[in-house]
């Protein structure tokens, strides 16, 4: 397997994600105003609920770049973790045709004792390859996220754009049917981040699918062509990029503001 080189596994069109009806709603505790008293007795406790989703519904075809963007709370991140299985739907239907791999929160997967070398091993045998082929791939992995002699010290002591480059060369080695990354690419470099762009395009040209979170609207708009712009935890608009992009912006009511597509 080449990094460079990726079979076409599906036809484009056919179907990667479907979801039906989905709700999300996360139960947490809450204390109002506890006492003393009630803090160690755990009384007074009530639980709160947050609708993070509802009713969403959405297919996602192979061969897309689908872009999720909204604000702070919307409910990106949570339809994410539900699509990649980490979170059960609270109701609703989630399908998925395909191989996925994740590139969330920084680090989630890692070992920050380990180094870099010691997590690629892991995340590769997490990821259903065997020892001699991740062996194999070792050396392409680490020229891919070019942090040189830091690929064998403990990642505790990597910079979060380090954390990153090692993140995604482990993500796209294991060739995701569906890739989805969530803010993970905002701390890499310019050069780090044009690579990553190439990749992702190169997996798009094999009918891959890509689901992108971002606020860096400019990217999201060269990169996708297809966007979900979620608000309150529904679906307030899905289509071409520049349309939705302008109707998401013209909400916040800083289409003028040119700072708002700026890359972060
Ligand atoms: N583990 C959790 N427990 C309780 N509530 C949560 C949890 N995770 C998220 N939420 C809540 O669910 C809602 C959606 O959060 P989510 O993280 O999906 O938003 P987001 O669109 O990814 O936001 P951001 O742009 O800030 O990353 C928010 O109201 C948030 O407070
Ligand atoms: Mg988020």
């Amino acid at each position: 397997m080449n990094l460079l080189s990726v079979s076409d596994d599906h036809n484009a069109g056919d179907r990667a994600v479907t979801i039906k009806n989905l709700d999300l709603t996360y139960i947490t505790t809450v204390e109002k105003k506890p006492t003393f008293r009630q803090a160690l007795t755990r009384t007074g406790r009530k639980t709160r609920e947050v609708r993070a989703l509802e009713g969403v519904n959405l297919e996602i075809p192979y061969g897309s770049v689908l872009g999720v963007i909204g604000s702070n709370g919307a409910g990106k991140s949570s339809l994410m973790r539900v699509i990649s299985g980490i979170i059960p739907p609270t109701s609703g239907r989630v399908e998925i045709a395909g191989k996925v791999s994740t590139l969330l929160a920084l680090g989630v997967g890692f070992n920050p004792r380990l180094t870099g070398r010691e997590n690629v091993i892991l995340g590769g045998l997490a990821a259903g390859l065997n020892r001699a082929e991740i062996e194999q791939q070792f050396e392409e992995i680490a020229a891919f996220a070019e942090i040189g002699d830091a690929i064998d010290s403990p990642m505790k002591t990597y910079s979060s754009g380090m954390y990153s480059r090692l993140a995604f060369a482990v993500s796209v080695v294991v060739e995701p049917d569906i890739l989805i990354i969530d803010e993970a690419l905002s701390t890499g470099d310019a050069k780090f981040k044009k690579k990553c762009l190439e990749r992702i395009k190169s997996l798009r040209s094999h009918n891959r699918t890509i689901i992108i979170v971002s606020h860096a609207l400019a990217t999201i708009n060269d990169i996708c062509n297809d966007v979900l712009w979620l608000n309150q935890g529904k679906i307030m608009m899905r289509g071409e990029p520049g349309a939705v992009i302008a109707a998401y912006k013209e909400s916040l009511h800083v289409a003028a503001s040119p700072s708002a597509d700026e890359d972060v």
